[in-house]
């Protein structure tokens, strides 16, 4: 049996550039798919897979993240007149218990390696996921839930993986794979934002991570890697070199990519069709629109 896995790190300390100006002042994780902020979602499939500990790492003007889980007595109070239990539940649902969340300050945005290393202490020697809040999945099953009993068979360190078109490969890290048992697929090198032409696969590493204590010793090294930016992914990559597992795990369920404009809009159609309460008059209005531009056309 594998250690449990009960620690997250959330890093959030990003610019958001392509967001701007709207994360002049507003967080990215709190820009909202419907009427729920993208840190809820990671939140929720954390929780959902187990999680106790939640671990941000952030930077400056991200205070609204911290109040964002802080209790919010006035508008209990206020909710609790207006007799809505169910509104109630959704309110509480977004209070974190005492201890249960750190906040740690990563001062220069020097790559998502480095954020990760910034939580080390609060990790000491145990397994931990790195959920990246701008990559929503939205499935059946909590995508780290499904990741974290993969785990429990491999160990290892293992990274969220998806299929992604030959000419998309140049955005993210690619698996090069050794083997493949269902949805686990043994990793024997991993390429960071590769060319079409230079890509071993098509397989994408997406962010969501189990990492094992030695990944943030790799970290220590502060090895600066693409764009100048110390790379998480190269201290995955250095496991392998160092004669340890790494898998790739393709999770069900499907990824929106909200840290581009195009997959945050697409999200936000998705999740409001999903949505009992709205669904008949946001398809309604959709396909409305849909006519007037064939119309048009
Ligand atoms: P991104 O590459 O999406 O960068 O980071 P960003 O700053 O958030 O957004 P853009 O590209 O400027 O629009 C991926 C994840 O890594 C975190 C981000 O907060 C995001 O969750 N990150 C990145 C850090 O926490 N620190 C860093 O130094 C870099």
């Amino acid at each position: 049996m594998k250690r449990k896995v009960t620690k997250a790190i959330f890093p959030v300390a990003g610019l958001g550039t392509r967001f701007l100006p709207a994360t002049k002042s507003v967080p990215k994780e709190i820009m909202t798919l419907v009427d729920r902020p993208l840190i809820q979602y990671a939140i929720d499939e954390a929780r959902a897979a187990g999680i106790e500990e939640f671990i941000f790492v952030t930077s400056r003007g991200k205070s609204a993240l911290e109040d964002y889980f802080d209790a919010a007595p006035e508008l209990e109070a206020a909710v609790r007149r207006k007799n809505n239990p169910e509104l109630l539940d959704v309110l509480k649902s977004t209070t974190m218990g005492s201890g249960a969340i750190a906040y740690i300050r990563q001062h220069k945005p020097l790559g998502l390696g480095h954020a990760v290393w910034c939580a080390r202490r609060l990790i000491a020697d145990e397994p931990f996921a790195v959920i990246l809040p701008d990559d929503v999945i939205a499935g059946e099953k909590s995508c780290l839930q499904q990741m974290v009993e993969a785990y429990q068979e491999t160990g290892g360190s293992m990274v969220a993986a998806m299929e992604v078109p030959y000419d998309k490969a140049s955005a993210y890290g690619i698996l090069d794979v050794a083997s493949e048992d269902g949805a686990k697929v043994k990793v024997k090198a991993m390429v960071e934002k590769p060319k079409a032409e230079e890509a071993p696969s098509n397989l994408a590493v997406i962010g969501r991570y189990i990492l094992t204590p030695d990944v943030m010793e790799n970290l220590n090294r502060m090895k600066s890697g693409a764009g100048g930016e110390i790379q998480l992914t190269d201290a995955i990559a250095d496991e392998i070199a160092a004669g340890r597992n790494v898998y790739g795990y393709r999770f069900r369920g499907q990824r929106f990519d909200c840290g581009s404009k195009a997959g945050f809009l697409q999200a936000t159609v998705a999740f409001g069709l999903a949505r009992p309460d709205l669904c008949d008059e946001f398809s309604g209005y959709l396909e409305e629109l849909m006519s007037l531009k064939n119309v048009a056309q």
